[in-house]
C-alpha cells in the first residue's frame, strides 16, 4: 500500500518520541511492503518562533493531502508564565482539530501484564482493564462563544455549547464501537445541572433503538471520576463532551502504570490524527530520555483505523509487550539496574519489528 504521512513533531520531547515512531513505522514498512513517504511541517510553540503562528496555513496543507498525521506535542513553558501572550502554542492544537475536523478523540486504557505493579491501583483491581473513551474534540467550552471578559476585566466567560448533529455523530460513533467490543456504551455528562449535557442524554436515547445489541448507561461525570478508580473494568466504550474528556482521560492513563504508555487516535471529517496523550515534557526535552512508547502505540493506532491494516498493528504493539516484559525501558519505568534512552528503545523496537 501507498501511504503519505504527516509528520508534526512540534515542541519538547514530541520530536524525540516521533523520532522512534518513525523507525517503527519505517520497519513496517519494509516487513510488510508498503511505500510509506513522510512529509513534515511545524506546530506549536516551534512555529510561532519561525513563522509567528502556532498552526500555519503550509502546516494545515501538509495534513489535509496526507491519509495520516502523526502528531508530537505541543506546549512550552515560556507561554504558561505569560498570561498576556496573543498567540499560545495550544491555539495551534485546537485550530489544528477543527479545521482538520477531527470531532472524535479515541483514548484507549489497557494494562501491561508485565507494569500491573506499576499502577498507582491495586492489581486485582485493574487486571484486565481494557476501556475506550471517545471524547468529542471539536465542540463545547472549549470552542464555544461568547467568551472573554466584560469591559472593566472584573468578570470572565466561557460558553459550553453543543447541538444534536455534533452530539449525534460522536454518540454513533460509541455505538459503532461497543458493538465491535463487549457491546456497553456509557454516556457521561451532567445532566443534573447542565443544558447541554440534557440535550447529549436526550440524543442517545433517541438513537439507542437504533443499536438493540448494545447496552447503554447514562452516569454523572463526578460519579465516573470516582468508579473509574474504583472498579475500571466496569467500563468499555464511554462517550462523552470536550472537557470531562480532557479530564477524565488524564485519570484513566495512569491506570496502566506511566502517562508514557498511552496513544490516541484523532477521527472526523478530513484526515486521521494519531497523539500520544502526554505532554510536551519540557523538563526531558533534547534528553533522549522520554518514553517513546505511546507514540509508538499511536502508530499502531494509525495502521489500524487510518489503514485497516490489524497485523501491522500488531507486530507494533507484540514488540511493545516484548520490550517490556525484557526491560527494555525509559527510566520512568526502569527498575533498578538499567534505564534505556528514548533512541535505544526505538531502535530495539525497529530491530524487533525486522525479525519477528
Ligand atoms: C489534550 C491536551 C489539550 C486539551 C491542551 C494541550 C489544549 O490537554 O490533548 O488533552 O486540553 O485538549
Ligand atoms: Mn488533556
Amino acid at each position: 500500500m501507498e501511504m503519505n504521512i504527516a509528520l508534526l513533531p512540534g515542541d519538547g520531547i514530541g520530536p524525540e518520541v516521533i523520532a522512534q515512531a518513525v523507525k517503527v513505522v519505517e520497519a513496517i514498512g519494509k516487513k510488510f511492503n508498503h511505500q510509506i513517504t513522510f512529509k513534515e511541517a511545524i506546530t506549536g510553540a516551534a512555529a510561532i518562533d519561525a513563522v509567528g503562528q502556532p498552526y500555519p496555513e503550509e502546516t494545515h496543507q501538509v495534513c489535509l493531502q496526507s491519509d495520516a498525521v502523526l502528531f508530537g506535542a505541543i506546549g512550552d513553558p515560556k507561554f504558561d508564565n505569560d498570561p498576556s501572550a496573543k498567540v499560545r502554542p495550544e491555539q495551534g492544537l485546537l485550530e489544528m482539530r477543527k479545521r482538520l475536523g477531527l470531532f472524535s478523540n479515541v483514548r484507549p486504557t489497557f494494562t501491561f501484564p508485565s507494569l500491573l505493579h506499576k499502577s498507582p491501583l491495586k492489581r486485582e483491581r485493574i487486571e484486565g482493564t481494557d476501556l475506550v473513551f471517545l471524547r468529542e474534540l471539536t465542540g463545547g467550552i472549549y470552542f464555544g462563544e461568547p467568551r472573554g471578559r466584560n469591559e472593566q476585566g472584573t468578570k470572565a466567560f466561557d460558553t459550553c455549547v453543543y447541538s444534536v448533529e455534533e452530539i449525534e455523530r460522536l454518540a454513533r460513533m460509541g455505538f459503532e464501537f461497543a458493538q465491535k467490543r463487549r457491546k456497553l456504551l456509557t454516556c457521561v455528562d451532567k445532566a443534573n445541572v447542565l443544558a447541554t449535557s440534557r440535550l447529549w442524554r436526550e440524543t442517545v436515547q433517541r438513537i439507542a433503538p437504533e443499536y438493540p445489541d448494545v447496552k447503554v448507561e447514562y452516569e454523572f461525570v463526578d460519579a465516573v471520576a470516582m468508579r473509574l478508580v474504583q472498579w475500571p473494568k466496569a467500563y468499555d466504550v464511554l462517550i462523552t463532551e470536550n472537557l470531562f474528556g480532557d479530564i477524565l482521560t488524564d485519570e484513566a492513563s495512569v491506570i496502566s502504570g506511566s502517562m508514557g504508555l498511552m496513544p490516541s487516535a484523532s477521527i472526523g471529517i478530513k484526515t486521521k490524527l494519531f497523539e500520544p496523550i502526554h505532554g510536551s515534557y519540557p523538563q526531558a526535552a533534547g534528553k533522549d530520555i522520554a518514553n517513546p512508547l505511546a507514540a509508538v502505540l499511536s502508530a499502531s493506532m494509525m495502521f489500524e483505523y487510518a489503514f485497516g491494516l490489524m497485523d501491522e498493528a500488531k507486530a507494533i504493539s507484540d514488540a511493545v509487550n516484548l520490550s517490556l516484559e525484557s526491560g527494555i525501558v525509559t527510566e520512568d519505568l526502569a527498575e533498578g539496574d538499567k534505564a534505556y534512552k528514548t533512541s535505544e528503545v526505538g531502535d530495539w523496537l525497529a530491530s524487533q519489528i525486522a525479525k519477528s
